[in-house]
């Protein structure tokens, strides 16, 4: 077991000496979890394969899904791609830094680990102050997936990444939780027209306003197991998300899903089932059962994103058997909200009407 030094820093205004032993730990290929404004990133200097390799066995990571590519200068992007075309440059100016990976034809400085042997890989500029500094500190393109272990929820406090990999990697940067709570929008480049493969912190009504043309992949919206020749994200395939308790996630109108939600909670309680409820602020005070918390209010998707992860966590540690989560719309942030709960179900959805 490593020793996890715990670094706490100012999200705004970083202490540089924290900020450098961090730089130096990845400079000598360790690992350090910082903040990005999504959720907690696990960092290792992206062009070195055996440091690399070190991050999908401390985070249990199948080999074949890659992480992400976090970068401070767009110059980065030039010689971690083949090709940076007009519609991408236009896409790095309006939104980054920010919550936007996009997918490029890969160059070959990048080691294969790093893209799970594909020819494409996933580049991002975060905008969280001390994501930046530890980049711009260290000289290093930095490998980033989300800070948790394999399958568990992202983790939105630095909290969450100790529970998850405490003794697993070298460092924690603290700077506090994080701001939008979902993890970033994954755009494949690759393709023409673009396609969203993972919806998040940057929307696609956002895109389709710089890009006119733009589509999202059949995964985004699935409600169910997609077939394996579908899958063009290796993330699609592998279990996300998800607590320990079973999770039926129910759509419908608000209505609808509180009477549907009820109804499925007493038919547990009476059996002695424990049953958490994740509603939001119109509902909460409609349920009875062991535990009932609000995601936030219905007409403010981008709170629901902010809290989803925290709450899925929350309610998991009062060891309840089943939670019971309410669908909100599929807009804007909505459209995350829903991809992350369809997935934490495994496809246990319920129609209400
Ligand atoms: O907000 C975020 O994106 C966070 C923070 C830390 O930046 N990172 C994150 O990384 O969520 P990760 O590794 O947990 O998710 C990366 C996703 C996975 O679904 C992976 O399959 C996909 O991006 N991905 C990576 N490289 C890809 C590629 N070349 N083509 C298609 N999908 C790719
Ligand atoms: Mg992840």
């Amino acid at each position: 077991m490593k020793k996890t030094l715990l670094l706490k820093v100012n999200p705004e205004n970083p202490d540089s000496t924290k900020i450098e032993a961090a730089a130096q730990i990845i400079l000598k290929g360790g690992l350090v979890a910082f903040p990005t404004e999504t959720v907690y990133g696990l960092g290792a200097d992206a062009l070195n394969a055996d440091a690399v390799l070190s991050l999908f066995e401390a985070k249990k990571r199948p080999l074949d899904n890659p992480p992400i590519i976090h970068i401070s200068n767009v110059s980065e992007v030039y010689t971690l791609t083949k090709e940076v075309t007009k519609k991408a440059e236009l896409l790095m100016k309006e939104f980054w830094p920010g919550p936007l990976t996009l997918v490029f034809q890969r160059s070959d400085i990048i080691p294969k680990v790093t893209v799970a042997g594909l020819d494409t890989v996933a580049i991002r500029m975060p905008k969280h102050k001390v994501a930046l500094a530890l980049i711009e500190k260290s000289r290093r393109s930095i490998a980033a997936p989300s800070a948790n272990l394999a399958g568990k929820p992202s983790p939105t406090t630095a909290k969450y990444v100790f529970e998850d990999l405490n003794g697993r990697i070298d460092a924690i940067l603290d700077g506090g939780p994080t701001l939008i709570g979902v993890e970033s929008t994954v755009l494949d480049l690759s393709v023409d027209p673009p396609m969203v493969l993972r919806p998040g912190g940057i929307t696609f009504e956002a895109l389709k306003k710089v890009l006119g043309d733009v589509k999202l992949h059949p995964f985004v919206e699935a409600e169910t197991e997609l077939p394996i020749e579908k899958i063009r994200s290796p993330g699609m395939k592998h279990r996300h998300y998800a607590p320990k308790a079973e999770v039926i996630l129910v759509e419908g109108t608000i209505s609808a899903v509180t009477s549907k939600i009820q109804g499925l909670a007493d038919s547990y309680l009476i059996k002695n089932v424990k049953v958490g409820i994740l509603a939001t602020d119109e509902t909460k005070t409609a349920y009875k059962a062991d535990i009932v918390r609000s995601l936030g209010s219905r007409f403010n998707l981008a709170t629901v994103a902010q809290n989803l992860f925290r709450l899925v966590r929350e309610v998991d540690a009062e060891n309840v058997d089943v939670i019971l989560a309410e669908g909100v719309p599929s807009e804007e942030m909505g459209l995350a909200v829903m991809n992350r709960l369809r997935k934490a179900s495994g496809y246990h959805i319920v129609k209400a009407e």
